[in-house]
């Protein structure tokens, strides 16, 4: 199988997890994607669920799908979240955010009683920090906050080029939250559970895209199909 039909054979795979009356967390990307579809068409034979979007483009896909939809104000308790990855290691840290809703993604994932990453053989890694990291700053003062970021990293081992992402016209790229992103090259990230926290504690710092000790479990899509990691 090639990188897609990966996506799509975990996408699949995750729908065994899912039961009917569940209150679901929907990730953005493509592969997240593919498991919106496939949830879609199982609703369309009758699956009961209800899900929570992580993204506007989320949302309107499952909306056209006809999968039903709440919001964290009306259910604050789901059961499961699905969602893509940039980069996971064996532990299950991920990188997050490729897509730019890792705040949406990890208040959600946050709010179940699981996360199930999906995701093909490519995104597995022994030390994560080969994508780059995203992190997710309030516009005001961003240049302040950005240095504060090379500081606060480059202190945990981390350094490299920080570029604040910007749309296909080479405008500054926004959030669903309205915020900027800036795409933080460090390579190797010699301690994410470490660097997490800290980039947190800037003021400015909304989020970043370091998720540790959040996922359960990962369903990764290999040439031959799935394999599924636990956490420990
Ligand atoms: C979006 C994300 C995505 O899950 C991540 O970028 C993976 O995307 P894809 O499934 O398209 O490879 O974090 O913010």
């Amino acid at each position: 199988m090639n990188a897609d039909e990966q996506k799509k054979a975990a996408a699949v795979r995750a729908l065994d997890f899912i039961e009917p009356g569940m209150k679901l967390g929907l990730g953005t990307g493509s592969t997240a994607e593919h498991f919106v579809r496939a949830l879609g068409a199982r609703v369309k034979e009758g699956l009961e669920i209800v899900g929570v979007p992580t993204s506007e483009r989320t949302g309107k896909l499952a909306e056209s799908l006809g999968i039903p939809l709440t919001n964290l104000d009306d259910t604050p308790h789901l059961d499961i979240t699905v969602d893509g990855a940039d980069e996971l290691d064996i532990e299950l840290r991920l990188i997050k955010g490729g897509g730019g809703a890792l705040l949406r993604e990890k208040i959600v994932a946050t709010a179940s009683d699981r996360m199930i990453v999906i995701a093909d053989a490519s995104k597995l890694v022994k030390t994560l920090g080969a994508f780059p990291l995203p992190v997710e700053v309030v516009p005001f003062g961003a240049p302040v906050t950005a240095r504060k970021i090379a500081e606060v990293a480059g202190a945990l081992g981390c350094t490299g080029k920080m570029s604040r992402r910007a749309d296909d016209y080479g405008e500054p790229y926004f959030t669903d939250n309205g915020n900027f992103i800036y795409d933080c090259a460090f390579g190797a990230i010699p301690d994410a559970d470490a660097l997490a926290p800290a980039l947190n504690r800037i003021p400015g710092v909304v989020d970043n895209g370091l998720f540790v000790g959040i996922a359960s479990l990962a369903i990764v899509g290999t040439p031959s199909g799935t394999d599924i990691i636990e956490k420990k």
